[in-house]
């Protein structure tokens, strides 16, 4: 059965890295993989035409594919508009709606680009950290929300942070399934010295340790302590399970120590056999839109990370890594990494290693 790819370019740098990860994907079919690539409006690009971010069609289109692959949402042109018709609100909607509830962030620090690291490269050289954050709940999703305006005129901004002991529980389990395949050592981050919801995560997280993954160390420490740990040792870290809003944060933070932004990949994965999500977590930088100078490895590895997590092909998705590290380690390098190629060459480097 031929699988099926959904790209969403959307804004910004988005519509430049797929393109590049389009044309590694091209190689791979080329070379026999049977994949049907498709593309789909999403984001800023989708509300000018269809005026919203994400059509019921692209969302239906989403689901019924085997794996959808984003570039980036959002812009200067639209950050005025209110929350439901902003780029960023269709990301939300999709993610809700295909239900990829645990958001896989892996923070690689590649040996050739220990020194590009604002730390010491002794701290980074071999770091390896995977996140595990939740993403369909929290503070992101939860009601009431909004701004009103009080009796007196004063006017009072609402956002909701909940989570239920399920929707706790189904992304800790991730997680410590996922600690299985590595050192077998999860830290998870929460506020449960002043909230009752980062109280009920600490607990959940436990019972489920306990009751059934007794061969996992967990640790808990509170977000605001892991912060200040992700900069003074990371390689303490291996699986980081966190709760939405602290991993938005903590895995931004994270990703500097590999050196760029540029680099990470990201996975949103749900119930086992659904369609996965995937994106690059550096977002869609307006201030280097449209000049060919993003950095594609964050696309080229997410989709990796598809070929891996949907579809069903952990060989190419190992060998598309080994040729971004293959690139880096010739040199090859765009301006965030301090060199000077475009987007459309560093790709060429990297399929120069997909022979
Ligand atoms: C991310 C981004 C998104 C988020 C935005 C674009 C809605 O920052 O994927 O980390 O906050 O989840
Ligand atoms: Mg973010």
């Amino acid at each position: 059965m031929t699988k099926t790819l959904l790209l969403l370019a959307g804004d910004g740098i988005g519509p430049e890295v797929t393109a590049a990860a389009r044309r590694v994907a091209g190689r791979l079919i080329s070379q026999g993989l049977d994949l049907a690539v498709t593309e789909a409006r999403f984001g800023g690009a989708a509300i000018d035409v269809d005026g919203v971010p994400l059509t019921a069609d692209t969302l239906e289109a989403a689901k019924a594919a085997d794996a959808v692959l984003m570039g980036a949402v959002g812009g200067p042109q639209w950050a005025g508009q209110p929350y439901d018709k902003r780029p960023e609100a269709g990301l939300l909607a999709l993610r809700a709606g295909m239900q990829v509830y645990a958001n896989l962030r892996p923070a690689i620090c590649f040996a050739a680009l220990a020194d590009a690291s604002t730390l010491k490269r002794i701290h980074v050289e071999g770091l390896d950290i995977l996140f595990v954050r939740e993403l369909t709940g929290g503070v992101y999703f939860g009601e009431p929300r909004g701004i009103e305006t009080l009796a007196n005129g004063e006017k009072r901004g609402v956002n909701t942070h909940v989570y239920t002991s399920s929707e706790i529980e189904r992304v800790a389990r991730t997680a410590f399934e996922l600690a299985r395949g590595r050192k077998r050592e999860v830290v998870s981050a929460e506020k449960s010295n002043v909230m009752e919801a980062g109280l009920l995560w600490r607990q959940t997280v436990q019972a489920l340790r306990d009751a059934e993954y007794p061969d996992i160390k967990l640790t808990h420490m509170l977000a605001d302590n892991m912060a200040m740990q992700l900069v003074k040792y990371p390689k303490q870290f291996d699986v980081i399970l966190t709760d939405n809003l602290f991993g938005d944060m903590l895995s931004d933070e994270a990703a500097m120590l590999t050196g760029s932004l540029g680099m990470l990949p990201s996975a949103a994965i749900g119930a086992a056999g659904s369609p996965g999500l995937y994106e690059p977590i550096h977002g869609s930088a307006p201030d280097i839109a449209g000049r060919g100078v993003a950095n594609p490895c964050a696309a080229i590895l997410s989709l990796a990370m598809a070929l891996r997590h949907s579809l069903g092909q952990p060989d190419l998705a190992a060998r598309v890594e080994a040729a971004v590290e293959a690139a880096l380690n010739d040199g090859a390098r765009t301006p965030d990494l301090g060199g000077t190629l475009t987007t459309a060459a560093m790709a060429d480097a990297i399929l120069a290693h997909l022979k």
